[in-house]
């Protein structure tokens, strides 16, 4: 595709309506760029976009969005397809969900908005876009699979509708591609980061129910790499589904336990189950670490930080804790889980700087004497008591769990708080 940049993606981008499971904060460095919606586009361009994205959401477009896939997937190497969730796309949620995204920004082009109305949602798909390691060439197969899949089905049928997508589209990749740029250049400063893939050694198996924890070890016996709070690394290997090997890739929250890498990593999805199934020294190849939270720390000297996890989510506690005691910032860490034999918070304990509390949503028996200690799950009128003197104006909400658990979280916060500055990560 050619590059023409002069329609004004602003006018038709503002209301992606795809929500986010997983929110990387925005920080200073990782902002959309604000740019005025232009006066250029016609009457004729918008109608064009709103008619794609008419189509992408009606009932063709869940066929638009499989054969967008197999356009894209059909003469790709490995590591493109590995890319793509395989057991997502088998049940077609991972198809609908690309090209339906763009459809979803052609949609609504009409509806009146600006960048900074985006800035969350495009700063969301960049840092997944990161964690796979989308590279900026790619877009263009992203791009022309798109085109092709609207002419195949008789969306597209003369050149001027086709070169009014390709605009719309190389403005949204633009913006896209210079996030994602932000993000690599960032994550280059971390010590000992790689570019491209390296093979790491998963050493020191240690399981606790349905969680396994490795230690990943360079397998070329190098410098350790030093991930920042808050950042995922992705681990890729060759997995075996229905019948056919093929390469997958997932992130993980990574963490520096006693000078060692590791990840925790729950025995669910095919990928994890890999992951808890693999013995001791077996190798894998994972891209540098990418992304981190330290930018929405709270200042130490009027603020806390709030960490809510259940389940894996944990391992965002993991990540953050030991950088915000350093910086001497006042911690709550909230955790649910089903019961003590699945509780990885036991190597986590107290201080004069963090408050820990443990909810159990499975048992009502413990041997841990420790009064912070609750059966159930967590509610709004528990929150409020524990969460009594903090300063929320200038503290930072750090939610890592599953849907479920980040959306009931976020929905206390706000009715204790409307204000309140709320990080998500979903699992
Ligand atoms: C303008 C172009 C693009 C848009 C609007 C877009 C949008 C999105 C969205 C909304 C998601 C879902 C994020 C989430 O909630 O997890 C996503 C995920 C993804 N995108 Fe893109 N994307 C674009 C370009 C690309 C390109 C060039 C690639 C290259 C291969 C790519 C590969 C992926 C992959 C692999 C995922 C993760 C899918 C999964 O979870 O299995 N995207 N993108």
């Amino acid at each position: 595709m050619k590059k023409h940049i002069y329609f004004p993606a602003a006018l038709f981008l503002s209301h992606l309506s795809f929500s986010p499971a997983y929110a990387f904060p925005p920080s200073a460095d990782f902002t959309t760029e604000k740019k005025e919606a232009s006066s250029q586009s016609t009457a004729q361009e918008k109608e064009i976009l709103s008619d794609i994205g008419k189509a992408c959401s009606s009932e063709k477009g869940a066929a638009i969005a499989e054969q967008f896939y197999a356009n894209l997937l059909k003469d790709k190497t490995d590591t493109f397809t590995g890319k793509f969730n395989y057991a997502s796309q088998q049940g077609g949620v991972q198809a609908g969900r690309l090209a339906m995204a763009i459809g979803k920004c052609f949609k609504t082009f009409y509806e009146e908005g600006s960048y900074n109305a985006l800035t969350l949602q495009l700063q969301h798909i960049a840092s997944r876009h990161a964690q796979l390691n989308i590279q900026a060439e790619e877009y263009l197969s992203i791009g022309d699979a798109f085109i092709k899949t609207l002419k195949d089905h008789g969306v597209l049928t003369n050149d001027t509708e086709i070169k009014v997508v390709e605009n719309a589209y190389t403005e949204l990749a633009e913006i896209l591609k210079g996030l994602e740029e932000k993000i690599y250049d960032r994550a280059k400063n971390t010590e000992n980061a790689w570019t491209g893939e390296k093979l790491l050694t998963l050493s020191n198996k240690e399981t606790c129910g349905d969680y396994v924890t490795w230690t990943l070890k360079p397998a070329d016996e190098g410098p350790l790499t030093v991930p920042p709070p808050g950042s995922s690394i992705t681990l890729m290997d060759k997995v075996e589904i229905s019948g056919r090997t093929i390469l997958q890739m997932r992130p993980y929250t990574p963490y520096i336990t006693k000078g060692d890498l590791r990840i925790t990593v729950k025995n669910i999805g095919l990928f994890s189950e890999h992951l808890f199934k693999a013995n001791e020294g077996t190798t894998i190849k994972a891209f540098s670490p990418v992304g981190t939270y330290e930018d929405q720390f709270p200042n130490p000297e009027s603020g806390e930080a709030i960490l809510l996890t259940a389940g894996s989510g944990i391992t965002e506690a993991f990540s953050i804790i030991p950088s915000l005691e350093k910086q001497g910032i006042k911690t709550f860490f909230i955790h649910t889980t089903q019961n003590q034999d699945n509780d990885l918070s036991q190597t986590i304990n107290s201080t004069s700087l963090l408050e820990k509390y443990v909810f159990y949503t499975q048992s009502n028996q413990t041997n841990d004497s420790s009064e912070n200690i609750s059966f159930g799950r967590i509610k709004e009128d528990k929150l409020k008591n524990i969460l009594q003197d903090i300063h929320w104006k200038e503290s930072r909400f750090f939610i890592c769990g599953p849907k479920g658990f980040t959306e009931q979280m976020t929905k206390y916060l706000k009715n204790l708080y409307t204000d309140s500055q709320i990080i998500t990560q979903g699992r």
